[in-house]
């Protein structure tokens, strides 16, 4: 078992709480990717991947307010993960694997939109990662990932964080919460897609701290109507990675 899986086990109350979130009140992320996707097909019956896909709180919301007609597929590596994934969508007739990134049981040139909502900045081998998204996903086919990256600096942070509000900090077993550079997106797709660009994504609303630990709130930049979104203390430079395969 990898160490965030460890992570997501022993905080097993947070993880439900965290993906739950999501479910009951659409976060400002989907609200961004619902706007993304506004010019597509809605009636079409495509085939959606949504892959780290937690508690299914993405999937839910875009079954039932962008395609409704879409088959769905969700891929965690986390059972609990599944098993949640499965209650939230009880009234929906979805297909669930317990299936790891790195290495998918999925067939090749399959889905016309692949999802990866939050998870390649917690990764050890997002690279590899990125390849299976890819992989995946027909020719011509949509891939959304959302995840930290530096567009201003050809700069890849690798952090590594212990959060002691948390149970899992007591046996030291430290997150990544990665930001990886246009330059480094740039070489990782090469020869891979038609094309790909990484939407900025800036916050509209103000999100309060509330705990010392991990977890985004906003300041406002002086003189400014910009928010910086901050969590544990790190910048955090939200993007949506939108690809042509
Ligand atoms: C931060 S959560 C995001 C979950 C969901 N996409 C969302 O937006 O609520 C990251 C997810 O990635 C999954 N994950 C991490 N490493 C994985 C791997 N190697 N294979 C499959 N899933 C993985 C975790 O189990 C977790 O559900």
């Amino acid at each position: 078992m990898d160490d965030y899986k460890k992570i997501l086990k022993i905080d097993g109350d947070n993880t439900k709480e965290y993906f739950l979130k999501s479910v009951y009140e659409k976060t400002q992320q989907q609200l961004f990717l619902e706007k993304l996707l506004k010019n597509e097909n809605h009636e079409k019956n495509y085939k959606i991947a949504d892959v780290a896909c937690g508690g299914g709180g993405l999937s839910y919301h875009l079954k039932n307010d962008v395609f409704p007609n879409a088959e769905f597929h969700l891929f965690d590596y986390l059972d609990d993960a599944i098993e949640l994934a499965k209650q939230v969508n009880k009234e929906n007739d979805f297909n669930y694997y317990i299936d790891n990134i790195y290495d998918m049981k999925q067939a090749s040139n399959f889905f016309d939109y692949v999802f990866c909502w939050q998870t390649l900045s917690w990764l050890d081998n997002p690279k590899q990662a990125l390849s299976e998204l890819v992989r995946i996903a027909k020719s011509g086919g949509k891939i959304f990932a959302s995840s930290l990256f530096n567009l201003d600096h050809d700069v890849d942070i690798y952090a590594k964080v212990l959060d002691h509000t948390k149970e899992s900090s007591k046996d030291d077993i430290f997150g990544n919460y990665n930001t990886y550079s246009l330059y480094t997106i740039k070489n990782w797709l090469k020869g891979m897609v038609a094309n790909f660009k990484i939407i900025p994504f800036n916050m509209d609303i103000d999100l309060m701290q509330n705990s010392r630990g991990i977890g985004t709130y906003t300041k406002k930049v002086t003189d400014s109507s910009e928010r910086v979104q901050i969590s544990g203390g790190m910048l955090m430079n939200w993007g949506i990675l939108v690809i042509t395969k």
